[in-house]
C-alpha cells in the first residue's frame, strides 16, 4: 500500500453543498449548483471522483438547498466505491456550521473538508502529505488568480504558513486565495461552536490564526476554477470535456465535444470548443455549438448559433437564432432569428416570440 493511501484510510471527507448557488440562477432554480450537469454528470461526481481515487472512501455531504436530490442521484455512493452519507441543515448553517454539523459523522484523526463548486486539478494525496509533513492543525489548499478579490486572500511567510486570512477583501495584499479545500485536525471541526451560522472564512480561519493554531499553505498550480458564474460553470464544463481539467468521471474521451448517449446531432450540425451535449438533446443542420453547455432534452434548432452558453433542461433555441455568452432557463423558448448576447438570463418558461430580441438592426 503506497502512503498516500494509507494516510487516505483514516481520513473522512466533507463536502459542503449547501449553498443555494444564487449567482447562477436559473440555472439553480431548478437543481443546486453540484448537481448541475457538468462535461455529461453532474458536477459533484468529478469531485467525488477525485476524491475516490485519492482512497478516501467515508464522504460526508453538508446538504441544505434542495437537499434531497444529492442523496436520490447518489445513494450511498456503492456506485462510486465510496460509502456516502448526507447531513441536513434545515437553515443553512454557513460553510463552518455546516463543517461542525457533520462532526457526529467523522470516524479518523483527519478531515478533508471541500467547497462543493471548485474544479482543481490538485493532486490531494499531496495535500494530505503537507499536512502531515507541517503538523498543521489547517492546511489551506492555496492557488494564484489574476483577480482575488472574489475570494479568500490568504497571505502565507517564508515557511509557507499562512500569516492572515481576508474574505472577499477589496484591496487584495497577495493574489494568492483560497482555493476550498482544507485538511482539519479533527479537534478543529468540534471547536467551531454548534447550532448556529458560521463562516469558516470569516470567523473560524481569523480565530484560530489570532489564536496561535498552526495554520499551512499548501500552494498548487494545476488547474483550478470556481464554477459559481454562469461564464466559469461553462468554461469548466469545456475544460472538462477538452482534458485541460483532469476528471476520472468523464463519461467519454477528451476531445472538443461530448455528446450523451439518445442525443440526436444532424450531421451537418458544427459542434466544437469543448460542448456538452446532453441526453435527449436534438442539435439541427447547419447549427453551431461552440463551448456551450446543453442540458439533458434541450433542442438547437437548424441554424442557430450558440456560443459560450447554458440551455437548461428541454429549453428551445429556434431556427436562425444566436446565444452568446448567455443562460438559457428550463423549457424556455428562444424563438425563430431571435438573439440573445451579453450575459442575458432568460428564466425557465419564459418564451421570446420568433424575432422579438436583436442586438442589430439587421431584419
Ligand atoms: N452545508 C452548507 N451550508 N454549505 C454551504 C453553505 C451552508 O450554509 N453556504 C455555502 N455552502 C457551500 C456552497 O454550496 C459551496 O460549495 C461552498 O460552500 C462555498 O460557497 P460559495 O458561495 O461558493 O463561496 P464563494 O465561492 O463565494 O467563496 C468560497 O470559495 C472560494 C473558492 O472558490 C470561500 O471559501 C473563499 O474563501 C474561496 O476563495
Ligand atoms: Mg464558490
Amino acid at each position: 500500500m503506497n502512503r498516500t493511501v494509507s494516510v487516505a484510510k483514516r481520513v473522512d471527507a466533507v463536502v459542503l453543498v449547501g449553498g443555494m448557488g444564487t449567482r447562477l440562477r436559473p440555472l439553480t432554480l431548478s437543481a443546486p449548483k453540484p448537481m448541475l450537469p457538468t462535461a455529461g454528470v453532474p458536477f459533484l461526481q468529478h469531485l467525488l471522483a477525485r476524491i475516490a481515487a485519492t482512497g478516501v472512501t467515508h464522504v460526508v455531504l453538508g446538504t441544505s438547498y434542495q437537499a434531497e436530490v444529492f442523496e436520490q442521484y447518489f445513494g450511498d455512493g456503492a456506485s462510486l466505491g465510496l460509502e456516502l452519507e448526507y447531513v441536513f441543515e434545515a437553515e443553512p448553517l454557513g460553510t463552518g456550521g455546516g463543517i461542525r454539523n457533520v462532526a457526529d459523522r467523522l470516524r479518523g484523526d483527519t478531515v478533508l473538508i471541500f467547497n462543493g463548486d471548485v474544479l482543481s486539478g490538485a493532486d490531494l494525496g499531496e495535500l494530505l502529505a503537507t499536512h502531515e509533513r507541517t503538523d498543521a492543525d489547517v492546511t489551506l489548499y492555496l492557488t494564484t488568480v489574476e483577480d482575488p478579490r472574489a475570494f479568500g486572500c490568504v497571505p502565507t511567510d517564508a515557511d509557507g504558513m499562512v500569516t492572515d486570512f481576508l474574505e472577499k477583501d477589496p484591496n487584495p495584499v497577495t493574489n494568492q486565495i483560497n482555493a476550498g479545500a482544507y485538511v482539519f485536525k479533527r479537534w478543529v471541526v468540534d471547536s467551531i461552536p454548534a447550532g448556529r451560522p458560521v463562516s469558516v472564512e470569516r470567523e473560524t480561519f481569523p480565530g484560530l490564526l489570532a489564536s496561535g493554531a498552526r495554520v499551512a499553505g499548501h500552494v498548487a498550480t494545476s488547474y483550478w476554477r470556481d464554477l459559481g458564474q454562469p461564464a466559469d460553470f461553462i468554461s469548466g464544463s469545456a475544460d472538462l470535456v477538452r482534458g485541460r481539467a483532469p476528471s476520472p468521471a468523464l463519461p467519454g474521451p477528451v476531445g472538443e465535444f461530448l455528446v450523451l448517449p439518445g442525443a440526436h446531432v444532424s450531421p451537418e450540425a458544427k459542434l466544437s470548443g469543448g460542448s456538452a451535449v446532453g441526453a435527449g438533446c436534438v442539435v439541427g443542420a447547419g447549427a453551431v455549438v461552440e463551448g456551450s453547455v446543453l442540458f439533458d432534452g434541450a433542442v438547437v434548432e437548424a441554424g442557430a448559433v450558440v456560443r459560450r452558453s447554458a440551455i437548461g433542461f428541454g429549453a428551445r433555441v429556434g431556427t436562425g437564432a444566436l446565444v452568446e455568452d448567455s443562460v438559457v432557463g428550463d423549457r424556455a423558448v428562444v424563438g425563430v432569428d431571435v438573439q440573445l448576447r451579453c450575459g442575458a438570463r432568460l428564466w425557465p418558461d419564459a418564451v421570446l416570440a420568433d424575432g422579438s430580441l436583436r442586438f442589430s438592426s439587421d431584419a
